[in-house]
């Protein structure tokens, strides 16, 4: 009699096959129609040219499209004053002022700012002049090991602007102020997005509130 059963190929059906086959359909079901055409070898983007002004000075780049604000500026520019703490928009480590507005640097493309003027650590002073708020963070001990301080004082030169111009926080009480006058509360809620890891919050309130008065 014949052997029917050899003109079937022999599976052995496990608990593993059933989890493998069933993740490699899921995924295969799930891409976009022509991925697997197109396959690994896609092209990678093409780079752009743009054009930022960085403290001053016009620079002309050609870069990848996905580089951060952050990786032009540190590898590009080779400005490695903004510092890239966490790299997911957590740290404030790398906060730069673009056109006067604090701005996370790793969460944002550089691409998109192609035009723009951009003011780093490295731009605050003027020649051997400190900013007021450098100095105040030298006289204050507004740091320890200082790899946030950057981050720190940009934010907190933006953060003065907003304040000025009536922009309110969480704890703002009178919205109908036209100018927000910085209690110590204001001061933490505002720049709660920069953190310390050597926690000098006491020093650095106490520097923002010194350069405060210095209506920078
Ligand atoms: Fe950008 Fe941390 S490095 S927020
Ligand atoms: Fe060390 Fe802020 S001074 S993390």
């Amino acid at each position: 009699m014949e052997d029917t059963q050899s003109t079937f190929p022999t599976v052995e059906v496990t608990r593993r096959t059933v989890i493998e086959t069933g993740t490699t359909a899921l995924l295969l079901s799930s891409l976009p129609r022509g991925a697997l055409a197109a396959g690994a070898d896609q092209a990678e983007p093409s780079a752009v040219p743009i054009e930022l002004r960085v403290n001053g000075l016009l620079h002309h780049l050609t870069l990848d499209p996905r580089t951060t604000l952050l990786d032009a500026l540190r590898e590009h520019l080779e400005l490695a004053g903004s510092k890239k703490g966490c790299d997911h928009g957590q740290c404030g480590a790398c906060t730069v002022l673009v056109e006067g507005r604090r701005i996370n640097s790793c969460l944002t493309l550089a691409v998109m700012h192609d035009g723009q003027s951009i003011t780093t650590i490295e731009g605050l002073a003027s020649g051997s002049d400190l900013h007021p708020m450098q100095a105040a963070f030298v006289e204050h001990d507004g740091f320890q090991c200082g790899y946030c301080t950057s981050g720190q004082i940009c934010s907190a030169v933006g953060m003065l602007a907003e304040s000025r111009e009536g922009m309110p926080s969480n704890v703002t009480t009178d919205l109908t102020q036209r100018s927000i006058k910085l209690s110590d509360d204001e001061i933490r809620e505002r720049m709660s997005g920069n953190i310390c890891r050597c926690a000098a919050y006491p020093s650095i309130v106490a520097a923002i509130k010194q350069a405060m008065g210095e209506q920078i």
